[in-house]
């Protein structure tokens, strides 16, 4: 019966010269809301003349640029008789948009530039996907699910120049993401200029070690510039500067805003550990009234520069031990008759939060900020520690609207075994737990990369994309046909369309395969033995991993690797092998400088093999019998690392 309605279905289909949807995706990213193909070809080579609302002349002009820049077509505006023909239409949603492909005329309706924006991504996606020139006739009706789709880019651990951060937007806005959040901020980097602090951004990005690495930051011309750029793309830019902790930068200009005065100096993550100084002193003093004063300045330039709605005034990772020895900090806590340090934090949050109302702006914290329910229901939450799940519900019952960016999967500096394509395209930023009212406080998601070991824009593109496109359409997609066999065919067409942007793309993830989420429980090991390591790992992604004989799990080390750390698998009794192979993530976390030795008493080692330059080992033995192998990592390594699987290939006899 089923398979009799899907032929009537078929033929109806047939007569009217539509197929059904998803019959063949078109090759689009992020997948329309709906679209419906009909019999006949439009030829790109009628395009020559475009006709657009003269208010949306800017971003008209720049897809005019954009379309001949990256297939050779010359559009040229016209006030009528338009082969691509854009209207106003008021009736429909902020972002929604419609696109017509008729035999001899393109026509797209919009309410706001936006809408248009989004509308002419998709022909620019269409065209480019149809080489040949000829389009599939077609209606198509799109509307985002959420409203923040969003990237944050830590600009603190290493900086990124005006170029860098225009083609993140301009990429960006080729998925119809809208929100870049600057991380400007942290120990490392004050990369904010403040016209009434001048000297505060060239203290907070000094090195004295590092005279290559210094005084790199933003002025406010720059960034009033990037906000223009990014504002005809679409794209908003929300600014964090991270209060009141990570605040090390900060202190190296302003030492009498922590709690014990002195010397503070910011470091790059380039000098090592022991160098370092003053680490967890990297607090605000919130006893001392002056910090509340720099706050409000801080608030002021930010709303000089930036207009988005939103503030970001950052509240992670706070640590309150400088505050308990501190007279001032103190002196507040018992007026206040607090009961516990991380009070004092939540007394700062809700001034903060005052005092960004108060301008007209809402005030962006990391979760830590509702951990005890500080967060007022017109402040918004970056959820990222775990999962999120538990922070979201929370955050919801207060009324409190989030945006996700949860670790598993939404922190993109982890390389592609931890948070994979897959994992990125099957999440679902509401938790199944929230009722459906609350629904519309979740405002979006965004993906995080932080930059501690990302030096370059080619690693910032690696490690975006794919998974960003993949994040794209779950933040967009407001339909429910989630299909990850579509989307991964689609995927893999779009690479041509990744090159033509200049995109680069990681190219080693094995799409289809499902993720790994470590658990507090650790494998047996693929023979009997033990593993003896100093390199720390990460919670749950223990070294047992490495060597539990299944390649999608994996150990992770916490901090970047360097010379005396080693990794050994000392076997409980000696096995004859004719092969060892090392599979380290190939994305960005893997070995560059390490030999690999082997040992047959478990005293005398002999090195059999070196690691290459991107991360492979793999080398052949002479059956010989062997009882130990170890990595040894012979220079400082300036990523984490995550082995996936040292695989061995045992001799038969
Ligand atoms: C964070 O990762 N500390 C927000
Ligand atoms: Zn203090």
């Amino acid at each position: 019966m089923k398979r009799f309605f899907y032929f009537i279905l078929w033929m109806l289909c047939f007569l009217f010269g539509i197929q059904p949807q998803n019959v063949q995706s078109e090759e689009l990213i992020p997948y329309p809301d709906s679209l419906i193909k009909r019999k006949g070809t439009f030829s790109t080579a009628l395009l020559k003349t475009m006709q657009f609302p003269a208010e949306w002349k800017d971003e008209a002009d720049l897809f005019m640029a954009d379309i001949n820049k990256r297939t050779g077509l010359i559009l040229h505006p016209t006030k009528c008789h338009s082969v691509l023909v854009v209207r106003k239409n008021l009736s429909l949603p902020a972002e929604a948009y419609s696109l017509t492909v008729k035999k001899e005329q393109i026509l797209i309706e919009a309410a706001e530039s936006r809408g248009m924006n989004y509308a002419l991504t998709t022909l620019q996606q269409l065209i480019l996907s149809h080489s040949d020139g000829m389009l599939p006739l077609l209606t198509i009706r799109d509307c985002p699910r959420f409203s923040y789709r969003g990237v944050m880019l830590d600009c603190s651990r290493h900086f990124w120049t005006l170029t860098d951060l225009k083609k993140t937007i301009e990429q960006m806005a080729f998925f119809k993401l809208n929100v870049l959040h600057l991380h400007l901020t942290d120990n490392q980097a004050w990369r904010l200029a403040m016209d009434k602090y001048p000297e505060l951004a060239v203290k907070g990005t000094f090195y004295e070690d590092f005279p290559a690495l210094s005084y790199k930051y933003y002025r406010k011309s720059e960034l009033k510039e990037l906000v223009s750029y990014a504002a005809v793309r679409g794209v908003e830019i929300v600014p964090e500067v991270d209060l009141p902790g990570h605040c090390l930068a900060l202190l190296a200009g302003f030492p009498e805003l922590s709690c014990n005065g002195g010397k503070f100096e910011a470091y790059p993550e380039e000098q090592e550990f022991e160098k370092r100084k003053r680490t967890t002193e990297n607090m605000l003093c919130i006893g001392n009234p002056s910090t509340l004063t720099f706050a409000e300045d801080v608030i002021n330039a930010l709303i000089e520069i930036f207009p988005s709605p939103y503030i970001h005034l950052g509240g992670d990772e706070v640590n309150t031990g400088i505050w308990e020895q501190c007279a001032k900090c103190m002196d507040l806590y018992h007026k206040k008759g607090m009961k516990d340090l991380h009070e004092l934090q939540d007394y700062f949050t809700k001034e903060l939060s005052k005092m960004v109302r108060s301008k007209g702006k809402i005030m962006i914290g990391w979760d830590e900020i509702n951990a005890r329910s500080a967060a007022s229901p017109e402040d918004m939450l970056t959820i990222w520690q775990k999962d999120g799940k538990e922070q979201q519900i929370k955050a919801l019952k207060r009324g409190v609207p989030v945006i996700m960016c949860p670790k598993d999967p939404c922190y993109f500096d982890f390389g592609y075994a931890r948070n994979p394509t897959r994992k990125v395209y099957e999440w679902n930023p509401i938790d199944e737990r929230i009722p459906d009212w609350q629904h519309h406080l979740v405002k979006g998601g965004q993906a995080c990369l932080w930059t501690e070991f990302v030096t370059t824009q080619d690693c910032v593109e690696r490690l975006y994309y794919p998974r960003l496109c993949a994040l794209a359409e779950v933040l967009w997609d407001r339909s429910s046909r989630k299909d990850w066999d579509d989307f991964r065919h689609r995927l893999h067409s779009f690479s041509s369309q990744l090159k033509k942007l200049d995109i680069n793309y990681y190219k080693g993830d094995t799409l289809n395969r499902q993720w790994f989420d470590a658990e507090n429980s650790y494998p047996e090991l693929y023979l009997p033995a033990r593993i003896e390591t100093n390199i720390q790992s990460i919670k749950f992604y223990g070294p047992e991993y490495a060597f539990d004989g299944r390649y999608d799990t994996f150990f992770s080390s916490s901090f970047a690797v360097g010379r005396d750390n080693y990794f050994s698998i000392v076997l409980d009794y000696p096995v004859k092998i004719k092969g060892i192979k090392v599979l380290c993530d190939d994305s960005k976390d893997f070995l560059s400088s390490a030999d690999l030795l082997v040992s047959e008493d478990g005293n005398a080692f002999r090195r059999v093999a070196a690691f290459d330059k991107q991360g492979q080992l793999e080398t052949t033995l002479d059956d010989c019998l062997v009882k130990i192998i170890k990595i040894q990592v012979t220079d400082k390594h300036f990523c984490r690392l995550t082995i996936r699987e040292i695989m061995l290939d045992i001799s038969e006899n």
